[in-house]
């Protein structure tokens, strides 16, 4: 079958352990189901791997992709729940010590098939399209969980995303707008900030400029080089909900301002598969259409990778798997 794999981790040039091939279809473990892939996206988690970054310690090849939607055998339409916790584990998934996602211990979803457990499949409604459906697993997930479970904003609220054209500021900026925040956000450039006002973001900055007030709550997802400015723009008693940290995973903060003007700081890692039923029962209930800057087919998977790796987003990256209605 057709796969996008990562050959070896480069830290200086993922990209050279990028291939597009084919791979032998996958091994379905006893008990799990081969999910024939529709769609299935480009994430920064990619790139990761294919630096060799990983939270647990990767084996090469390993085929790329968290999150997905497909079919079974019977042809109903699935979506993928990327978490994958231990045998017998109950409680939060995302504090499983052993949770992994696909493309980490097990091969991913940019591939033809996909070997799943059955505790993550899970119908996708009709309302959802397979490529909207592809971006709900990783990207809008995690911003479902920094908004709604860890940020503790109220409708009218102001929240600031660090970000306007990537996979979880996207979904940040429609989710806030969705739920009634006042949703601003900094932009690298003013195509990036207009994509983030089409989304409905009442305000855009440049990186980096000074709030014309402080915010109930600041969304980061790429670590050093918009920290400071994250960290300056909340106000006494406010919020800052991170993710990710593309950008660098050092966070210098100041204990002064954080204990003085007592700042909250959460980690978040995904989503529980509660949070995601939730997700997905909110996307269709309030129709929102998710901003997907490109679709391409799964062979063209060079070019989605590098997209992201150079910051040239509108939105997720999906690749498609076949004729799937866009
Ligand atoms: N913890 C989790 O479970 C989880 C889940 C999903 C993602 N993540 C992490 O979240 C981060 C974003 O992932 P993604 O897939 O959404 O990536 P993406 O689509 O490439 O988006 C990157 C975002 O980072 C923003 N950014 C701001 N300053 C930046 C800078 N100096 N350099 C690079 N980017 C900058 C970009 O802003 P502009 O719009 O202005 O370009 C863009 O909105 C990654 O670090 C990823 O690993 C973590």
């Amino acid at each position: 079958m057709l796969a996008v794999y990562a050959a070896n981790g480069d830290a200086e040039n993922p990209l050279a352990g990028l291939k597009v091939g084919q791979v032998p279809l996958p091994k379905v473990p006893e008990g799990w189901l081969r999910v024939k892939v529709e769609a299935a996206t480009v994430n920064w988690h990619d790139v990761f791997t294919l630096k060799g970054i990983g939270h647990h310690s990767l084996t090469f090849p390993i085929v790329l992709g968290c999150e997905g939607v497909g079919t079974l055998e019977d042809g109903s339409r699935v979506i993928l729940y990327p978490v994958m916790i231990s045998p017998g584990y109950i409680g939060d998934e995302t504090k499983d010590e052993k949770r992994n996602v696909f493309s980490e211990l097990v091969d991913g979803t940019l591939a033809e098939y996909v070997a799943v457990p059955p505790a993550n499949i899970l119908p996708l409604p009709k309302e959802i399209d397979s490529v909207s459906g592809a971006v709900l697993g990783i990207a809008w997930l995690t911003a479902y969980r920094m908004l709604f479970t860890k940020s503790g904003l109220r409708p009218g609220q102001t929240m600031l995303v660090q970000g306007s054209s990537g996979g979880v500021t996207t979904a940040l900026i429609q989710l806030g707008v969705a739920a009634g925040m006042r949703v601003w956000t900094t932009g690298r450039s003013a195509e990036k900030r207009k994509l983030a006002e089409s989304l409905g973001a009442e305000r855009t900055f440049e990186a980096g400029e000074k709030l014309p007030t402080l915010v109930d709550a600041v969304f980061d997802t790429s670590g050093t080089a918009t920290w400071k400015h994250t960290v300056a723009s909340v106000k006494t008693g406010g919020t800052i909900v991170v993710c990710g940290g593309h950008s660098g995973f050092e966070l210098p903060t100041d204990a002064f301002r954080l204990l003085v003007d007592q700042l909250s700081i959460h980690g978040v890692y995904a989503g529980t598969l509660d949070e995601f039923r939730d997700l997905i029962s909110f996307v269709a209930a309030k129709k929102i259409k998710p901003c997907v800057g490109n679709v391409l087919p799964l062979s063209e998977a060079v070019e989605a990778v590098k997209s992201i790796h150079e910051g040239r987003t509108q939105g997720k990256v999906v690749l498609t798997v076949g004729d799937v209605a866009v």
